[in-house]
């Protein structure tokens, strides 16, 4: 079998199958690669043998039906399932310790796996998010191990959940970190049809418009390990800066009568500035920004520079999940036995991940002022056991508005433009919504009865 653009398949093997792992092992597999996904996650992996996807991602499902009815995808719960790859991805979490630091031991147990059963030649591909230097550890850990060393390649995911397949297919620029151009060979030989454009025709909706949108080829940085590195976090953290500080001037306008929806679409008209992430709203979460700001930082302090932009990143952040509150004081005089429903949990549409979601956060504080929370998502039917207690999940909207004194819109899904207001507005104590991402249309909520409040304007 040959792969799209003619080229010779490749043998890859990805070590870790969360998010990232397998969104990349997909879409390899996509263009014509030969993929081995390993984790040490039995039950993960006899799922995914079994064609079950374990978290919502538009278009992956789709692209795992196809790559395993083809024989190119296959699952491993045992590291003998890496000799013969040609790369070896590494996919793993890197989560922040309650200190701060970035705990690599995930990194660490991949590469001993790598280390012991890749075969010669093999390239090791790192595509964890950790901190600058870690290509550098990995190869010191391999040539330990071995007793001889393998390349090792920083290669940043830019992958976004929710659009993380096109992400993966049509990037906006890849980045490989490497000493030895040469070393990378194998690794843009995997890329090529991404690189070119030359994508196998039937994909997932909005892959082929976005590599239309982009240049004819994919732009490739090569850099050393430690830029290809500090890249990744500089990305994530120039995004968190431009999203906290549209929210601190939605705070200024909601003072001054401005509405931060007009001044964030003159901002994006300026090309120097860009329209992307200048939504305003109760702030960002995700398992990536929250975590990767903070590790900047630490980066930063370790070597004793102050990241002070990225502390005022995090301030106007953590602020901003407090609007919720605020504004409820503000509308309903007393929090004690109320109750409050929460429109959407997830920390971003089209994801079913809750990994530092202002919902919980926010949750959380109502549960501390005696208000009765109630959620509900389109993609999340149960909360982890940690939630339960501060949030209990019904299985609609009119359910959420049942008795309830006021709805929060948390996350921006779009069926809840659909939603029938006048309908939510009769079943509630107090018809009021705080509308947290500047979704809704004003006037139609109004007119359903609703009092309306929205971020910065
Ligand atoms: C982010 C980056 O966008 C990816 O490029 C990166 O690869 C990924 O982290 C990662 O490090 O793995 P993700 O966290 O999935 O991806 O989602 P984003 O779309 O970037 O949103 C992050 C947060 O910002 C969300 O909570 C979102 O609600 C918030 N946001 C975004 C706003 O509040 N306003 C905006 O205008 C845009």
């Amino acid at each position: 079998m040959s792969g799209p653009t003619g080229g010779e398949p490749l043998d890859i093997a990805v070590l870790g199958a969360g998010h990232v792992g397998l969104v990349s092992a997909v879409c390899l597999a996509a263009i014509g690669h030969h993929v081995r996904v390993l984790d040490i996650d039995e039950r993960r992996i006899e799922r995914l043998a079994g064609g079950e996807v374990p978290f919502l991602e538009p278009g992956l499902d789709e692209l795992l039906t196809k790559a395993r009815s083809l024989g190119r995808i296959s699952f491993h719960a045992k590291p003998d399932a890496l000799p013969g790859a040609t790369l070896v991805f590494l996919c793993v979490d890197t989560p922040n310790r309650p200190e701060g630091q970035v705990d690599l031991s995930s990194v660490v147990s991949a590469t001993h796996a790598a280390a012991q059963h890749a075969s010669d030649g093999a390239v090791i591909v790192n595509r964890s998010t950790a901190p600058v230097g870690t290509a550098d550890y990995i190869s010191s850990i391999i040539e330990e191990r071995r007793g001889r060393p393998l390349p090792v390649i920083a290669n940043p995911e830019f992958l976004a959940e929710g659009t993380a397949v096109r992400d993966f297919l049509a990037p906006d620029r890849i980045v490989i970190g490497t000493r030895k151009e040469a070393d990378a060979a194998p690794l843009l030989e995997a890329y090529e049809p991404i690189v070119t454009r030359n994508l196998p025709a039937d994909l997932p909706e909005g892959v082929h418009e976005k590599a239309m949108a982009g240049p004819d080829t994919v732009p490739v940085l090569v850099a050393a390990p430690p830029t290809a590195e500090l890249i990744k976090y500089a990305a994530n953290a120039f995004l968190a800066v431009k999203v906290s500080f549209i929210n601190e001037i939605a705070g200024i306008s909601e003072e001054l009568g401005g509405d931060i929806t007009e001044v964030a679409r003159a901002l994006g008209l300026d090309h120097r500035i860009g329209p992307h992430f200048l939504r305003a709203g109760i702030g960002w979460g995700g398992s990536c920004f929250p975590k990767d700001i903070v590790a900047l930082q630490g980066m930063a302090e370790t070597r004793g520079l102050s990241a002070r932009m990225l502390g005022a990143a995090n301030a106007v952040n953590a602020d901003q999940r407090r609007w919720v509150i605020r504004k409820l004081q503000q509308h309903l005089k007393t929090l004690v036995g109320r109750r409050v429903g929460l429109l959407g949990l997830a920390y971003k549409p089209m994801t079913d991940d809750l990994r530092d979601a202002p919902s919980l956060e926010i949750a959380a504080e109502l549960a501390r002022l005696s208000v009765q929370v109630r959620g509900f998502d389109p993609a999340i039917k149960a909360v982890s056991p940690d939630a339960e207690g501060i949030l209990d999940t019904v299985d609609g909207p009119l359910a959420l508005a049942q008795g309830a004194d006021a709805l929060v819109l948390v996350t921006e899904w779009p069926e809840f433009r659909e939603l029938d207001l006048a309908e939510l507005a009769r079943a509630m104590r107090e018809p009021l919504i705080l509308d947290g991402r500047n979704f809704l249309d004003p006037e139609a909520v109004r007119t359903a009865g609703f009092t309306y409040v929205s971020v910065g304007r």
